[in-house]
């Protein structure tokens, strides 16, 4: 994972609608500096008005340094950060900021199969571009509730044999099976969206070779909190200083770190954003994160502290 944080002062230059229910928010560095280079699958962590911090994925132009992108899809039923952009963001705020950070990056493949539903398509639009300049072939599937609601597709104009657009009310869903029953060689598949297209999609991917699904979430695949019979107390070095801590069950290794003194980074603390993954030295995590891909869980090489926890008595930290 690529791991790059700054943290940011944003001047908020303009909102404009792009589809229905989801606003544009173009961002400048509010210092009129350059912004950090971002590669496609990026996002930042952004602090709202009102103090709630979100991930958005960048999907403007790589090119353009003076301006970041943002899309944001009015949520009915979210958590307060969709409502807080779209009821009290403004032109001309200035909003902290930290990233980019990449936990999407597109890897090297002669194929791509690109497959995004709804506000999903934000880090899809920058890898798409990067695939065209790549020369690479690809394909977008982009399914959406109806063609009203579906943001950015003038910018998907000209690519008309590569793009299929596949709005639920005039379509149904999407074809995925079609789509996925076969192995491309050599292709790689990205898929952001709701939660019952990733798991539609990895379901229809189940011959496909291990590794060729990436995806990236909006939510955690169970709430942070929710707890397991399997959980235990265990023990925590921070190898940097040598502190060690117990976790008792219902306290993660963040706040259990923090009593000790030791603060790590955080931003979502419900294992989506990657900002606490932390490097394990010894020991077995338990995997609670809904980032790393399996093989990586299995490799156990790293974690994310803010809701995974321990297999064993005792992890060893290296932070
Ligand atoms: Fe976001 Fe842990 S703080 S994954």
């Amino acid at each position: 994972m690529a791991n790059e944080d700054t943290d940011l002062r944003l001047l908020v230059r303009q909102l404009r609608w792009e589809a229905d229910g989801v606003l544009s928010v173009l961002l400048e560095n509010a210092d009129g500096a350059e912004l950090p280079a971002w590669t496609p699958g990026a996002h930042i962590d952004l602090t709202l008005p009102g103090g709630l911090v979100r991930q958005y994925s960048l999907c403007g132009s790589l090119d353009d340094r003076r301006t970041w992108r943002l899309g944001v899809l009015r949520e009915p039923d979210g958590r307060g950060g969709s409502a807080a952009v779209h009821d009290r963001l403004r032109a001309g705020m200035v909003l902290e900021a930290c990233g980019p950070r990449n936990n999407f990056a597109l890897g090297d493949a002669q194929r791509y199969v690109f497959i995004a539903g709804g506000i999903g398509i934000t880090p899809i639009l920058a890898m798409v571009r990067e695939a065209e300049r790549r020369g690479a072939d690809w394909t977008l599937l982009y399914g959406g509730r109806c063609r009203e609601s579906m943001a950015f597709v003038e910018e998907l104009r000209g690519h008309e044999g590569k793009v299929t657009l596949h709005p639920e009310a005039e379509h149904g869903l999407l074809p995925l099976v079609d789509l996925l029953a076969t192995p491309v060689p050599g292709a790689l598949v990205y898929c952001c969206g709701p939660e019952r297209l990733i798991g539609a999609v990895s379901d229809a991917m189940a011959s496909w070779p291990p590794g060729s699904l990436h995806i990236e979430r909006f939510r955690p695949v169970a709430p942070a909190a929710e707890m397991e019979d399997s959980d235990h107390e265990f023990e925590v070095e921070a190898a940097g200083s040598g502190v060690r801590v117990r976790v008792p069950v219902g306290t993660t290794v963040v706040r259990a770190l923090e009593s000790v003194g030791v603060y790590p980074a955080t931003s979502c603390e419900e294992g989506i954003c990657g900002t606490c993954e932390t490097k394990v030295l010894d020991g077995v995590p338990d995997h609670r994160d809904s980032l790393l891909s399996p093989e990586e869980q299995q490799a156990g090489n790293s974690m994310m502290i803010c809701v995974s926890r321990c297999r064993g008595p005792r992890l060893v930290l290296d932070i």
